[in-house]
């Protein structure tokens, strides 16, 4: 293993503005799971995403609060993106929902559209769907509200990792009946553990709130008609975000100018997804080899380097997690999880680090 400074995957990138302003929190004296910052932070997210938004302790949280107020629960048929994170499906499985997944479009790398409609025809009654955006590409939300508003069904964008991407003009997560956004540490924006539930209608996300804090009434005891949860995202925390959105311009630039690097200056890959209908917020820079034999020896000789590179999603449908699910499509997920790679994408990243990492794969 080589003796030079580890690079990783997707490190956060923080710095002087988010410790003052943490400082400031903790002198604010709310060190608590509320207070000012956590509240400007809503208000910034829900500036940059363009509807309403409340932070809360993970993206899994802010999925599962979703699931709660779609009463998601045993036996209702939940369809999903297959190639995406296990926390997607994850709240909505833990309920006893019935997973059905969707297969990737080759072209664009988001969710299949026929394959989501030929879904739907065998299941009309799903509970809701759930795409994934996907390493800060956004899926066709307009498409896919036409598709989810002629049958009915609830459209929950997995936002997760687009955040500063758009759709088509729209940014990440603006569509359908709600959303969600994560910040755990290796997110655009991090704030070390944490996400948001956001949507248009006003009343999912401050339903969501006050389910996020015990579902308490207004009442100077602890009064309750409904059970809650504990998800509300810490005043401490909410310090951070907003010196990170303050920061996501810059990011956004260096995101895209790392993909550009490895775009112009590396040889026998493909850009993936070769087609964009969103502006990608490139959250990770994704290459796609020959082979996967290829492919796995760009991982070793990166690792014998000391530099962090990852496959692409392993896709749910082909997890033991998951097995006897029923899935539409699956074949091009798989092929992405063999041949894609995931390359070092932190917004930290200097020429001198990109420079050695295309060198190392050279
Ligand atoms: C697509 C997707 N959905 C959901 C999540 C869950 O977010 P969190 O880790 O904040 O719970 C993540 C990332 O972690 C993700 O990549």
């Amino acid at each position: 293993m080589s003796e030079e400074k580890r690079i990783y995957l997707s490190p956060p990138w923080v710095g002087e503005e988010e410790k003052a302003l943490i400082e400031k929190a903790f002198e604010s004296g709310y060190v608590a799971p509320c207070g000012p910052m956590v509240d400007a932070f809503d208000k910034k997210l829900s500036s940059i995403a363009k509807q309403h938004a409340v932070a809360v302790s993970s993206g899994t949280a802010a999925l599962d609060l979703l699931m709660q107020e779609l009463n998601v629960g045993r036996g209702d048929v939940v369809i999903a993106s297959s190639l995406t994170f296990i926390a997607t499906v994850g709240p909505a499985f833990h309920r006893g929902a019935k997973i059905v997944f969707v297969d990737t479009d080759e072209k664009t790398g988001v969710i299949s559209l026929p394959l989501l409609e030929e879904a739907l025809r065998k299941y009309p009654n799903a509970k809701c769907v759930i795409p994934a955006d996907i390493y800060g590409q956004c899926s066709p939300y307009e498409s896919l509200e036409s598709i989810c508003n002629e049958r009915n069904v609830p459209l929950i964008i997995d936002a997760a990792e687009s955040v500063g991407a758009f759709s088509n003009g729209r940014p990440s997560g603006l569509g359908g009946f709600a959303s969600v956004y994560s910040f755990n540490g290796n997110k655009i924006i991090t704030t070390s553990g944490g996400g948001a539930v956001l949507s248009r209608d006003e009343g999912v996300v401050s339903r969501a709130k006050w389910r996020a804090q015990q579902a308490r009434e207004n009442a100077l005891w602890y009064e309750h008609r409904e059970v809650g949860f504990n998800y509300r995202m810490s005043n401490l925390l909410g310090a951070l975000g907003c010196a990170q959105v303050d920061r996501l311009p810059e990011i956004l630039r260096r995101k895209k100018s790392i993909f550009d690097f490895y775009s112009r200056e590396l040889s026998d890959v493909t850009i993936y997804p070769c087609e964009r209908e969103s502006e990608s917020s490139h959250w990770l820079s994704v290459f796609l080899y020959e082979n996967q034999l290829k492919r796995d020896e760009a991982i070793k000789k990166l690792s014998d380097a000391n530099i962090e590179s990852r496959p692409v999603w392993k896709p749910l449908h082909l997890q033991d997690a998951f097995r006897g699910c029923d899935v539409f499509g699956g074949d091009v997920s798989k092929k992405l999880f063999e041949n894609g790679l995931c390359l070092p994408s932190g917004a930290g990243l200097e020429l001198g680090d990109l420079e050695r990492i295309v060198e190392t794969l050279s």
